[in-house]
């Protein structure tokens, strides 16, 4: 145990954003100093994962992160190697997601991380590190989107999903959780070279994105009972539009638009519903129960969906995802 006045030095290597005359260069540096004291659990890191706000993080984004130099990396896996907390011994495999991690707390794409135990997760026997760090922050959100689909008395019965981005890290763990629950999954993308990529994850239907990309009339056909919605912008008004009586539709992303045209017809004449998801704030207890079904329910082969890369080799990444070409989920190995 050490004290939470204590500052433990150690060596280690990070990916450090820096901020210098408004502009900001990304780089693998060695660090010396981790701080402790405000925190309970010092963890060495084994894996992290790239996400969409990791990007927004390491390009400059201040909406994500205040102040530079800064390491990005809103997930983490590894071990706790010191411990102030009851809850977790030295030793135990750990895994965190969110709250401010990565955003103005140094992340996981350091080495090591120091956080409190508060927002911890004990590792699920039945799920390893790297398959953890394949799932992360994404995987996650597609889970709390089906979980509140489920909450909400959809079944795969009721009708054909939707799922939008989804090549990418939400939309592809979503199309596979969806698909394995027994649901009827259309896949919207943009790449049409990731049809077959999509019907491996268990997509019936692939639909081109331009198909949804206009602004349509305020009520349409309803032919999806819900779904997943990764983008924002008028495709998600198109869906809102097209969904059918008592439907319900999961808002968590914004890569297309912040924006949403839509009217009240779908609402009071549908009963549609528009959930919103934020997996960084949720409960402790319910990224439990997610990681909880990853590890037993919803166990997905997450091999097909994984990239993995090192810290040399993240910026690249960063860059890919930044803009919109990223396919499945990228994992980072912290050696
Ligand atoms: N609310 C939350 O808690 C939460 C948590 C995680 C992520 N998010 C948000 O969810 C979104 C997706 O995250 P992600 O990690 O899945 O990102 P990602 O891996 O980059 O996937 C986004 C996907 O959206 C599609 N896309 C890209 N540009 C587009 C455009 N201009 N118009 C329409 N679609 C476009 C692409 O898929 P296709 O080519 O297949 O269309 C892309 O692969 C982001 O906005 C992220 O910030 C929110």
């Amino acid at each position: 145990m050490f004290n939470t006045h204590q500052m433990k030095e150690i060596n280690y290597k990070a990916f450090v954003t820096k901020e210098l005359d408004s502009s900001f260069t990304n780089s693998v540096e060695e660090l010396s100093t981790v701080l402790l004291k405000e925190n309970d659990l010092l963890v060495k890191v084994s894996y992290s994962s790239l996400n969409y706000k990791d990007a927004l993080s390491a390009s400059g984004n201040k909406g994500v992160t205040r102040e530079y130099p800064h390491t990005p990396g809103i997930d983490a896996v590894g071990e706790v190697v010191e411990s102030n907390s009851s809850e977790f011994k030295i030793g135990e495999k750990i895994v965190v997601t969110g709250y401010d991690l990565g955003m103005n707390t140094s992340g996981g794409f350091g080495q090591y991380i120091s956080i409190p135990a508060n927002w911890a997760v004990s590792l699920p026997k039945n799920l390893s590190e790297a398959e953890a760090m394949s799932i992360g922050t994404a995987g996650l959100t597609a889970g709390l989107c089906v979980r509140k689909l489920l909450m909400n008395d959809l079944t795969p019965d009721s009708g054909d999903i939707l799922v939008t981005g989804a090549t990418g890290g939400v939309g592809s763990v979503a199309v596979m959780v969806l698909s394995k629950l027994g649901f009827k999954v259309t896949a919207l993308t943009g790449k049409a070279n990731q049809i077959e990529y999509l019907r491996s994850l268990g997509a019936s239907s692939v639909l081109m994105r331009s198909e949804m990309e206009d602004q349509g009339k305020p009520l349409q056909k309803g032919v999806y009972q819900g779904g997943v919605d990764t983008v924002g912008g008028n495709i998600l008004s198109n869906f809102i539009s097209q969904t059918s009586q008592r439907g319900v539709i999961t808002c968590c992303g914004n890569v297309a638009s912040d924006k949403l045209q839509t009217s009240v017809f779908p609402f009071i004449l549908r009963g549609v519903s528009l959930i919103g998801i934020d997996s960084a704030e949720s409960l402790l207890e319910v990224k439990k129960e997610i990681w909880n079904n990853f590890s037993n329910d919803w166990k997905l082969d997450l091999a097909k969906i994984t990239k993995e890369v090192d810290l040399e080799s993240l910026s690249e990444e960063v860059e890919k995802i930044l803009g919109g070409n990223q396919v499945g989920r990228i994992r980072v190995n912290l050696g």
